[in-house]
């Protein structure tokens, strides 16, 4: 059988504003990226997911996109993206990028001209609003000169797309054959379960994530990408497509990854879910017995990194529970979504100055909201600051770094076999020959409370959810451990990957 390169792959995803800075302005961009590719080479992933680098105002940094086939002079150029992409393949890198298709920039000449009053059926223009919200905060209608209101489910610089006109999906299958010419491996679909609203518009009393909103989810998007599918299908390489989908059941999850739709949806319910085995082992059962291509994700450029959800719910515990976490999720079969940073064990910063932040979150809660900004703050890549390294010279980085970063940096951690960044290292390598060998199941084995136990041919997972230590299950030998294992046992808030015998599963 021919296993696609994605179902099992590891995916970087890089925040080009906050990865590394080449220009000297203080933001990332794309040459900064390719820069360091070697390094993720080294790491061990299999493709990187760059962030929007598209001509952009940045309401909403870089996600309100005023030109769809361009790079924003703050990121670099075209022709650096193809120099990036040309480099990446000849690293084994496979270069995802992300597509933006619910709204657009009000920058965007599209958006223009509906102002003007030309083409206004592009986005959804209304005499009334109803009673819908912006996700970030405050309604999620604005007036314009003329008293039509029109919808943005996100900042007002992100005017929603009517995806019931046929222009837009013209434009957007033509957006899409752009990057594919240029050799990009696949998408990364923005707000994948948006696009369509309810005909009608109506009033909604709850405005979550749910298979029943007349805000998400509407049945007529699969249409849209079972169209996307074709054109993926029609250029050569396996190109391939993860759609962002929040919604509250598995079911829903995998109607978008039928096998004419996307290949792939983010599973958020393994970032969702709190540090018990119980809530673990429901959403890997939920996951492998209802999406045919799972995916796991413990942190994104829109949540609070994991070490820290981890450590507010219990001090103490964070890093050592990010540890366990990853290594449980990458023994799980599908692919994985690493986000930049948490190779390094890099917390949530929390106690960024407002006059820093530059999240519309943030501004439009009236500050009743942090943001988002605390998991992107530029990765230190040095010890030495002002930047550590994230902008050459004396270049102050475009969000303030804690002084904690210089011993978290990745040359302090590198060669270093107790930090995070080798810990990550090793179980990547160790997980790239693993898959040579071990089946797509999972099967349970009995563990003591608190604890799970789980095989994949020669390979056992167990993670240790629990307050007490455990006496590690029949094994041959210990591959790579989170934490400290001794004498046959697996110490709370500790994973462990062992190998029994050798017959492939
Ligand atoms: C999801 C993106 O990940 C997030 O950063 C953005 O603010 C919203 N979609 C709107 O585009």
């Amino acid at each position: 059988m021919n296993i696609p390169w994605w179902r099992d792959a590891v995916v970087y995803e890089i925040y080009v504003r906050s990865f590394a800075d080449a220009s000297g302005d203080g933001v990332g961009d794309l040459p900064g990226v390719r820069e360091r590719l070697p390094y993720l080479r080294d790491l061990g992933v299999d493709a990187i997911w760059l962030t929007p680098f598209y001509p952009s105002p940045m309401a909403d940094g870089g996600y309100d996109v005023a030109d769809y086939r361009g790079v924003d002079p703050l990121f670099g150029t075209l022709a650096d993206f193809e120099a990036l992409v040309t480099d990446a393949h000849e690293l084994g890198l496979r270069v995802l990028v992300d597509i933006v298709p619910n709204h657009s920039s009000s920058e965007h000449p599209w958006f223009q001209a509906a102002l003007r009053g030309e083409g206004r059926d592009r986005y959804v223009f209304r005499d009334r609003p109803n009673n819908w919200q912006s996700t970030f905060g405050g309604p999620a209608w604005t007036q314009v000169e003329d008293g039509q209101y029109y919808l943005h489910l996100f900042a007002p610089g992100q005017p929603d797309f009517n995806w019931r006109n046929p222009e837009v999906h013209a434009e957007f299958l033509d957006v899409l054959r752009f990057w594919l010419d240029r050799g990009v491996d696949g998408f990364r679909i923005d707000v994948a379960m948006g696009l369509y609203k309810a005909e009608g518009l109506p009033d909604v009393g709850d405005q979550s994530f749910t298979t029943s909103s007349p805000v998400w989810g509407q049945p007529e998007v699969h249409g849209v990408y079972r169209d996307w599918r074709r054109l993926l299908d029609a250029y050569p390489g396996e190109r391939m497509a993860v759609g962002e989908v929040w919604t509250d059941s598995p079911e829903d999850l995998a109607r978008y990854v039928r096998p004419d739709e996307l290949h792939q949806s983010f599973n958020f319910a393994w970032l969702e879910a709190p540090w018990s085995p119980t809530a673990f082992r429901k959403v890997i059962d939920d996951t492998l017995s209802t999406v045919p291509f799972a995916t796991w994700v413990l942190s994104n450029h829109d949540v609070v990194r994991h070490r820290t959800r981890y450590e507010t719910a219990d001090p103490g515990t964070g890093l050592a529970r990010a540890r366990a976490a990853l290594l449980t999720m990458l023994a799980l079969p599908g692919s994985a979504y690493l986000y930049q940073g948490e190779e390094l064990g890099l917390p949530e910063v929390t106690d960024l100055p407002a006059e820093a932040r530059q999240d519309p979150v943030f501004f439009q809660s009236e500050g009743k909201l942090p943001g988002r900004d605390g998991c992107r703050v530029p990765i230190p890549w040095t010890v030495d600051p002002p930047s550590h390294g994230f902008s050459p010279g004396g270049v102050e980085p475009w969000l303030p770094q804690p002084a904690t970063f210089a011993e978290l940096s990745v040359d302090k951690q590198e060669g270093d076999s107790d930090s995070t960044l080798e810990f990550y290292r090793r179980a990547l390598a160790i997980r790239r020959d693993l898959l040579r060998r071990i089946p797509y199941t999972v099967e349970w084995l009995d563990s003591p409370e608190g604890v799970l136990f789980f095989t994949r041919g020669p390979l056992i997972c167990a993670i240790n959810c629990g307050t007490h230590a455990v006496p590690l299950p029949g094994h041959d030998s210990v591959l790579l451990a989170s934490g400290p294992v001794r004498r046959g046992m697996l110490p709370p808030d500790t994973a462990v990957w062992l190998e029994r015998g050798s017959q492939p599963g």
